[in-house]
């Protein structure tokens, strides 16, 4: 497998030269240093590296705080904006947002945004495909194995100081060695999923549109692990409600890296209770960062805290895409990475 590509940073003295040469572009036609910089609001603090490129040729500013109305108040007057998923940009951000021309979000998904209303006001939106699937499918993995292998079970042991020792029938997992992944949603990190799956010895089939593909049904009743890839839209709001997790195989596990809605956590939880799966492990919730207050008591189920894309690599090249994106639009060129 390549190795992961992670821009360069800026602190080289040719890439600052790079960046002051696009930098020119930005401000073209008839640009001058006395003219006044655009104004560009980020969210939550970028890596310095990508700072120093956007401080260079912009004004910067933060909001007060991480509150929505904090959101509101700060947009006015400022030409981008650089949001997280966490950010919620709606109607009352964007019409706050009166000199607005690009709002760049770091994620590959941008539900968290009124992506319409966006277009309406010639706002253009971008996210950070790519960039982030392979530390996505990294974690995905992380988790498969951590839940078959009940890694969160025998670390609770260890730490409250009640492993007996080792035993020979002492928390047995699932070996993942001829069984069949199950991927729904086929897309750039569905296929990142997919394609370290020989490593394991796994068979993977997957929802879509290609020949191969198997309908939502019977993949639930195929797979010993069902690993979620799709974007969230109303389509697969609650995609895994009550009658997708009883279609599911008795031993199997469910694995959400993608959006907390769509998994119907209340579902879950009733499947868990019920013993129609074998496990689940999360790093996505419904109503982050509460997480349903049933789940934290089974044994067989394992939570991560959104970790998905949380490299430094990664998320530096997320950073680094998102204001790339911002000065392309400033300088009025085509988006690099646009929402369809
Ligand atoms: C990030 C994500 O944690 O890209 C996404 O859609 O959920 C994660 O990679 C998030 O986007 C950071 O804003």
């Amino acid at each position: 497998m390549p190795d992961l590509k992670v821009r360069p940073t800026y602190r080289s003295r040719r890439r600052r030269q790079a960046v002051h040469l696009y930098v020119g572009r930005v401000f073209r036609p008839g640009w001058s240093p006395t003219m006044s910089k655009p104004s560009v609001l980020i969210t939550r603090k970028l890596p310095a590296a990508v700072m120093a490129s956007l401080d260079d040729v912009a004004d910067v500013a933060r909001p007060a705080g991480d509150t929505h109305a904090d959101l509101v108040a700060a947009v006015a007057g400022k030409q981008a904006l650089v949001s997280m998923v966490t950010d919620q940009v709606d109607r009352a951000v964007i019409e706050a947002g009166d000199a607005l021309r690009v709002i760049a979000n770091v994620g590959v998904g941008y539900n968290n945004i009124d992506v319409g209303f966006a277009r309406e006001r010639g706002i253009v939106v971008t996210n950070t495909p790519d960039v982030l699937s392979r530390a996505t499918a990294d974690l995905a993995w992380a988790l498969i194995l951590g839940i078959t292998r009940r890694l969160g079970e025998g670390e609770r042991l260890v730490r409250r100081g009640a492993w007996p020792g080792w035993a020979f029938d002492q928390l047995l997992g699932m070996e993942l060695n001829g069984k069949t992944l199950g991927i729904v949603g086929f897309g750039r990190i569905g296929r990142e999923v997919a394609a370290r799956a020989p490593a394991f010895g796994m068979t993977v089939v997957h929802t879509g549109r290609t020949a191969d593909s198997l309908p939502l049904d019977r993949l639930l009743s195929t797979a010993d692990v069902v690993s979620l890839h799709v974007p969230l839209s109303p389509a697969t709001t609650h995609l895994i409600d009550q009658a997708a997790l009883a279609r599911m195989k008795r031993g199997a596990y469910l694995i959400n890296t993608s959006r907390g809605p769509v998994v119907d956590e209340a579902a879950l939880v009733w499947a868990l209770k019920s013993r129609l799966i074998a496990g689940a492990a999360l790093d996505v919730y419904e109503r982050e960062p509460v997480v349903h207050p049933d789940l934290l008591a089974f044994e067989n189920v394992l939570l991560a805290p959104h970790l998905g894309s949380a490299t430094t690599e990664t998320r530096t090249a997320m950073a680094d895409l998102a204001v790339r994106n911002v000065l392309a639009v400033l300088s009025g060129e085509p988006p690099l990475t646009p929402v369809i």
